[in-house]
């Protein structure tokens, strides 16, 4: 069994790291896009350090310096804010008047930019989070195809509304029209996907940006930077760097944001809404906490459940909103369960993001390591076990994953969200423990089901889509297809995301009406005929 010492021998000595996937050398994001132009950057610098640790000639392990990236202050944050007002310009700017054929145009020259940076994005998506190689060209890919698909949904949608309603005498022409400035903030766990999941809807829907990038998972963005400045007009999209509860909160007081869009904690969310000085004019989109449980009924069939477990708890280290944060098995198999879980798990590869087939991954840093401990120290000291060997080892910001049976409500691992490779099990023996452990939750994004029962699913579906947003029949919890609705309720979500709802939460309808008289009709006739107007018309994109 792999013991802390063994842990250690996983990070490289830096001859080991294949030539493939070595840095060409540090990487410092040296300006920043505000207003079209890519400001060069003077100012503080914050460096930026990987979960990946190199070993030395005698053992030491030395974490690796990344580059750096600016650290902005409030000056900079104003300047991000007036460029997007500025370009939003009360709706009249050039990119929310843009005819959507124009919009869509640019976003695929934006796309081809983004496509020919594939390599490095990924290598940085690895670098920077400690992303397998597989997942991090999954990321990229995903996000693509999400871009992609949005261009497509853009097209249907703007064609759907190119005709006139004629209602009690009423002609109306609906379209859905851009909200204003969009402030948007992704995560670290997918900085590249989920930020781009909000991003690139807000935009093309004629938004204006400022961005801020995630914690970890920044210098991704670096090799994007021209393809933002030149796809796009200027002050659409703008940089802000810097401590985010400095910046943010500003930003939200100024009353200048119209739409929020973040995934990250539902207590930061509902501290944010509140700064804006007139909250119903700012819509959220959010992405929040979830701790989706599976509950694995006494008829499973066992090697499946497992099978599902495994992955939907320790995929990317158990870094996924969707990740099941809490096993809750039947008494009478839950032995065997174990057995058979821990099994597998000892036979997931740790080691680094290059390394072939491997599973368990640093986490971003230190911090996180010692919040694993604390979680499992605290269940410990409780009551519980790891039950797994060597469970619980750590080195830096490598964690050998924990199995931690029977967890009970009182622990910390009951309810917190652990974010992480950490597998908390309880037993339960009447049902109405698992589902009262889903109603009482904060959280309300997934659950999985396991069962070969038509009646037990049956009984449990109808009670548990009251309670979260998608229930899984004997599969893990996950966001995709992308096409389909990706929300929460309770602290979970704020808003749907997909393909074509994110289209709809950045964008809220307008119409024009007229009555239907000869005076009317001659004048729309006339409008449309000539292109008088870029929402009056219609033209179909092809
Ligand atoms: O972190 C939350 C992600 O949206 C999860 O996506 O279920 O496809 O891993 P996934």
């Amino acid at each position: 069994m792999l013991q802390s010492t063994e842990l250690k021998a996983l990070f490289p000595q830096a001859g080991d790291i294949p030539a493939e996937f070595r840095l060409p050398g540090e990487i410092h994001q040296d300006s920043v896009l505000v207003n079209g132009q890519l400001l060069a950057w003077t100012g503080e610098r914050q460096s930026v350090i990987s979960p990946i640790h190199l070993r030395d000639g005698e053992g030491r392990l030395q974490p690796v310096k990344l580059g750096s990236i600016p650290v902005g202050g409030i000056a900079e944050a104003d300047a991000a804010l007036a460029a997007a007002v500025g370009a939003y310009d009360n709706g009249r700017g050039a990119w929310p008047t843009m005819r959507v054929a124009d919009r869509i145009a640019c976003m695929l020259d934006f796309i081809r930019q983004m496509v020919a940076r594939r390599g490095e994005i990924v290598r940085l998506i690895m670098w920077e989070i400690a992303k397998s190689l597989p997942d991090a060209e999954k990321e990229f890919d995903r996000t693509v195809d999400y871009m992609r698909a949005t261009v497509d949904a853009v097209r249907n949608l703007d064609n759907e509304n190119s005709r006139f309603q004629i209602v009690e005498g009423t002609i109306g022409q609906i379209r859905r029209t851009p909200l204003g400035v969009v402030l948007c903030m992704g995560p670290y766990n997918y900085p590249l996907n989920e930020t781009f999941a909000t991003l690139i809807p807000a935009l093309i829907m004629g938004n204006t940006l400022v961005f801020k990038p995630p914690r970890f998972g920044v210098l991704l963005f670096e090799p994007l930077m021209e393809a933002f400045r030149s796809a796009f007009p200027p002050g659409v999209v703008n940089f802000v760097y810097g401590k985010g509860a400095e910046i943010v909160p500003h930003l939200l007081e100024s009353g200048k944001v119209n739409a929020l869009t973040l995934i990250g904690s539902s207590k930061v969310a509902d501290h944010l809404k509140k700064l804006h000085p007139k909250t119903n004019r700012l819509r959220a989109i959010l992405g929040l906490d979830a701790k989706n449980a599976a509950i694995v009924l006494a008829d499973a069939d066992l090697e499946l459940a497992v099978k599902e477990c495994l992955a939907g708890a320790l995929s990317f280290n158990g870094q996924r909103c969707t990740a099941l944060k809490m096993l809750i098995v039947h008494r009478s198999i839950v032995d065997r369960f174990l057995e058979r879980f821990t099994e597998e798990l000892a036979k997931l590869k740790i080691g680094m993001p290059w390394d072939k087939g491997v599973s368990i991954t640093p986490l971003p840093d230190r911090a996180k390591t010692d919040y694993m401990k604390a979680c499992v120290e605290d269940a410990v000291a409780k009551g519980a076990k790891v039950i797994n060997a060597g469970g619980g080892d750590e080195v830096e910001t490598l964690f050998r994953p924990a199995v931690v049976y029977p967890v009970a409500e009182g622990m910390k691992l009951y309810r917190e969200e652990q974010f992480g490779p950490i597998v908390p099990v309880m037993p339960f023996d009447d049902i109405e423990t698992a589902l009262d452990y889903v109603i009482t939750s904060e959280h309300g994004q997934q659950v999985s089901i396991f069962s070969s029962s038509a009646d037990d699913i049956g009984t449990l579906v109808d009670p548990l889509v009251n309670q979260v947003c998608r229930v899984n029949i004997n599969c893990q919890c996950q966001r995709g297809p992308d096409v389909f609705p990706f929300t929460g309720r309770k602290d979970s979500a704020e808003g749907t995301l997909s393909v074509t709802d994110a289209l709809r939460s950045f964008s809220i309808r307008s119409m024009i009406a007229a009555k239907q008289t000869e005076p009317s009709k001659k004048l729309l006739d006339e409008i449309t005929r000539s292109h008088k107007s870029k929402f009056i018309h219609t033209d179909f994109i092809f």
